[in-house]
């Protein structure tokens, strides 16, 4: 990979990993390296490699997607995925996509091991997906099995893991009630029903019917693929109700705004995930932690504050939030990895005035910017800081998001709710709009693909945005010192010195302010940048020996 042949590299280390598939060095060296890659032409030992690494629950999936559907496509039954997208209508896909080229799909060991565990980020795959789903919908009424159950069971997963985003047509909502009645009439009778649940978990979360655990006490006798799917749609849900019982309320949630934002996360956790990578017990990083606190206050459903304690497993780490859903899919998450150093609390960051904990790093990425009163929240997270703390902070950029609030826009005049109906029909209008459309750049976002992911996005209920001089004023307000961004690309470092050679040290915001009118995608994501206060020298202990790894302000400490 050094040496910049990186098709060679995948295609050695996939070879490895088919030779020693229990070897999760391997795995984890491949999706790394896939990263940012389309990788073609590598044959069966890629395919190979593909279905191994998404049985390994250490590896982070996303960056695997566009290889799986390279490699998808690669294969003569996939081949219609190169032309659905002139294909009509449904009509014309049934006509299209005959026996036995669907069973060839849904048989295909590729496509059952990445469906249930990638979000499918291609138009087309969608398309086909729906067309599919519909047509097993419908041949529902008149065959004895809508689909072999190992398919339907890992389009159900796929369908939920998005929420249920794809399209429903009309001619759909009105067979899910007769499907729904057939299942719960029928009862169990182990050869049919199963399928039919499996079909329903494309539309529903099978934990809405009254006879998913009658299924489920049959689940092991049936298809691994079916066990994955009642364990996600029927027992964590479950187990998600129960946790929540246990979260401790930390402050009562009483801004209206907070109220409102509590209710979208309520009913859309943020963000829905599977995996992440280990920590390597060797590396550095593990053992030096012990004693430092960290807040990650609006942690949602703990990506964040898993992540950090995945890296530094002797630190005690708080996560903060205000939607009990969000929590316990966190805390969920926190116990089937084995993590027992994040204590998750509800709270709202607006209330925790007279909170007397102290901590060494407090993490807040993506959160302020969605509070009524953003400065507010952010003083309050800055009387949590210990002497010498430091503050991890993302918000969102006015500049970096000019593309994003054309679709919020779009929504507002539309008047389209924020509910599963209005999230859907957004994206059909975006699906449907003309290539040179302000909208249509939405649909290469990661983020347009899942029902919570796109809700966040362009239909929230409050969002603030900045610039690099807001940052600047809000910072010398709340006497701070900028320390710089975090998680910049690697090319913008040598761009930026050159063009502002007497800022070596990166943090001048009049500096970046200018920068991001020359290049206004930089932030587009958002700014996250770290922050002390500014008549504090950050603490040695911290930076030298403790929590360097923290301190990703590359060249700037
Ligand atoms: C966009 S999500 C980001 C989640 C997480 N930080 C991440 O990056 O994965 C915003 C989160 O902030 C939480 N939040 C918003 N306002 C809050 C407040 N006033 N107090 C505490 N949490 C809040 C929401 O409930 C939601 O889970």
């Amino acid at each position: 990979m050094n040496a910049g042949r990186p098709v060679q590299a995948i295609s050695t280390i996939a070879q490895a990993i088919v030779e020693e598939p229990e070897d999760s060095r391997y795995t984890r060296v491949f999706a790394n390296w896939l990263t940012g890659y389309r990788v073609r032409g590598l044959g069966e030992s890629l395919e190979r490699a593909l279905i191994i690494c998404f049985s390994d629950k250490a590896i982070f999936y996303p960056p695997l997607f566009p290889t799986w559907l390279a490699a998808l496509e690669e294969k003569a039954s996939f081949s219609f995925l190169k032309e659905i997208q002139e294909w009509k209508s449904y009509e014309e896909f049934t006509q299209r996509l005959r026996p036995p080229a669907f069973e060839k799909v849904a048989d295909d060991p590729l496509m059952l091991a990445g469906l249930p565990v990638l979000l499918s980020r291609s138009p087309a795959l969608e398309k086909a997906l729906t067309y599919i789903r519909r047509r097993c919908l419908e041949s529902f009424v008149s065959q004895p099995s809508p689909g072999p159950l190992p398919f339907l069971s890992a389009l159900g997963l796929h369908c939920f893991f998005n929420e249920f985003v794809f399209s429903v047509s009309e001619q759909e909502q009105h067979l899910l009630p007769k499907l729904k009645d057939t299942i719960e009439s029928t009862g169990f009778d182990g050869t049919q029903t199963p399928a039919f649940a499996a079909l329903y978990s494309c539309y529903r979360p099978l934990f809405t019917l009254t006879s998913a655990e009658a299924l489920q006490s049959h689940a092991d006798t049936l298809p691994l693929l079916f066990q994955e799917l009642m364990k996600r749609q029927v027992t964590e849900p479950a187990e998600e109700q129960n946790i929540k019982k246990e979260i401790p309320a930390l402050t009562p949630i009483k801004n209206a705004v907070s109220q409102a934002v509590r209710q979208q996360y309520e009913d859309n956790p943020y963000p829905r995930w599977h995996s992440w990578p280990k920590a390597d017990a060797s590396s550095p990083q593990s053992s030096q932690s012990g004693g430092i606190a960290i807040l990650n206050a609006g942690c949602g459903t703990g990506q964040s504050p898993i992540s950090t304690a995945v890296l530094y497993p002797c630190a005690q780490i708080t996560g903060l939030d205000l939607s009990l859903a969000s929590l316990a899919y966190g805390i969920r998450k926190a116990r089937e990895m084995g993590i027992n150093n994040i204590r998750f609390v509800q709270g709202d960051i607006l209330e925790l005035g007279d909170w007397n904990e102290k901590f060494h790093v407090i993490m807040s990425g993506g959160v302020l910017h969605h509070l009524d009163d953003p400065l507010r929240g952010w003083r309050n997270l800055i009387k949590l800081l210990k002497p010498n703390g430091l503050m991890k902070i993302g918000l969102y950029s006015e500049r970096g998001r000019q593309h994003i609030v054309k679709g919020q826009e779009w929504v507002k005049t539309s008047g389209l709710p924020p509910t599963e109906e209005g999230i859907r029909a957004f994206r059909e209008h975006v699906f449907a709009c003309d290539p040179s459309d302000l909208l249509k750049p939405l649909a290469d976002l990661y983020v347009f693909y899942s029902m919570s992911n796109l809700r966040d996005l362009v239909f929230h209920i409050k969002e603030h945005r900045f610039t690099c001089l807001d940052l600047q004023s809000m910072l010398e307000q709340m006497n701070m010192r900028f320390l710089g961004f975090h998680g910049l690309p690697p090319e913008i470092k040598p761009e930026y010195l050159k063009r502002f050679p007497h800022d070596a040290a990166m943090t001048n915001l009049e500096n970046w302010d200018k920068w991001e009118q020359e290049h206004p995608f930089t932030f587009a994501s958002m700014y996250v940048f770290w922050c002390c206060r500014a008549d504090e020298t950050v603490s040695a202990d911290l930076l030298s020996s403790r929590a360097r790894h923290l301190l990703p302000v590359r060249g700037v400490i």
